[in-house]
């Protein structure tokens, strides 16, 4: 990526010319960004399922508190902030670009809305369901054991790219479904410090190779840990990412060094 192609200010790491890692608020970094100039976008936003409910974790129960950035919210604050960053990421998708978002039925309702309203048009609404989901700990109703992945594309005039062939020949000679049976994050993808909602690689290799060519430029505004520009960067692709925490712009760089080098 030649960085002449965003403003480089302070808050932007510039890893390489194939990666840049912006540590800031993803509607004013989106602001930074050209128009109509990123692929594709992965988005793993917050959920807002922070509620001091419990859970089960290896065995123990604890609360579910991920951070500060998923506390519970009222619905109008909710649909106005999926709503704003949205819209801040269908200025910056390419015309034929396509964005991937995902969630559970705290926020995925209304992230549908905000594609609608903005005019995108939804082509599948993916089901990751998982091998491994702890236990419901209330046993008052079912345990859950899926997120939702919505797939959509910036009009629906445009014209998305799907890579067919490589999702038949995934599933082994058959038409991939919208379900997916993936389990959750492996240990090893935690060696370089630990991220409360990190999705696992499989996941996010699966999306990138299904709806990117080689040396696309791929956005994740909400990177966290940095699965999608480990993803990308392997799969030859480049990548921005913006993420709030300083911790995790650090634990991001940690994992991408890891698989592509110090630059
Ligand atoms: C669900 S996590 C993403 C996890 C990521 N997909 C991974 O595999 O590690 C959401 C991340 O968005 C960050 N975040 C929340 N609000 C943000 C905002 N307004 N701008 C930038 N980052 C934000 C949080 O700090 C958190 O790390």
């Amino acid at each position: 990526m030649n960085t002449c192609f965003i403003k480089i200010n302070e808050h932007f790491v510039v890893m390489s010319e194939s990666c840049v890692l912006i540590g800031d608020d993803c509607l004013r970094a989106l602001s930074y960004l050209q128009p109509a100039s990123v692929h594709m976008i992965f988005a793993d936003p917050p959920y807002f399922l922070s509620n001091g409910g419990i859970s089960c974790k290896s065995g123990k129960i604890v609360r579910v508190d991920k951070g500060e950035w998923d506390k519970e919210q009222d619905r109008e604050k909710i649909d106005e902030f999926n709503y704003r960053w949205i819209q801040a990421c269908k200025r910056v998708l390419k015309e034929d670009g396509t964005i991937w978002i995902t969630g559970t039925f705290h926020n995925i309702y209304s992230v549908g809305q905000a594609l609608h309203q903005l005019g995108f048009k939804i082509l599948n609404s993916i089901v990751w369901q998982k091998t491994d989901p702890p236990p419901n700990m209330s046993k008052r109703m079912f345990t859950h054991s899926h997120e939702y992945i919505i797939w959509a594309k910036k009009s629906p005039q445009s014209r998305h790219y799907f890579n067919y062939a490589a999702m038949v020949k995934e599933n082994n000679g058959k038409q991939m479904t919208d379900v997916w049976t993936i389990p959750h994050v492996p240990s090893h993808e935690k060696t370089f410090g630990n991220h409360p909602t990190q999705k696992p690689l499989q996941l996010l290799n699966r999306i990138i190779i299904a709806s990117t060519r080689q040396n696309d430029i791929i956005l994740d505004p909400f990177c966290g840990s940095g699965t999608t520009g480990v993803s990308a960067l392997c799969l030859n692709r480049r990548f921005i990412g913006i993420e709030q925490e300083p911790l995790f712009i650090q634990l991001t760089k940690r994992r991408i060094q890891s698989v592509y080098g110090t630059v």
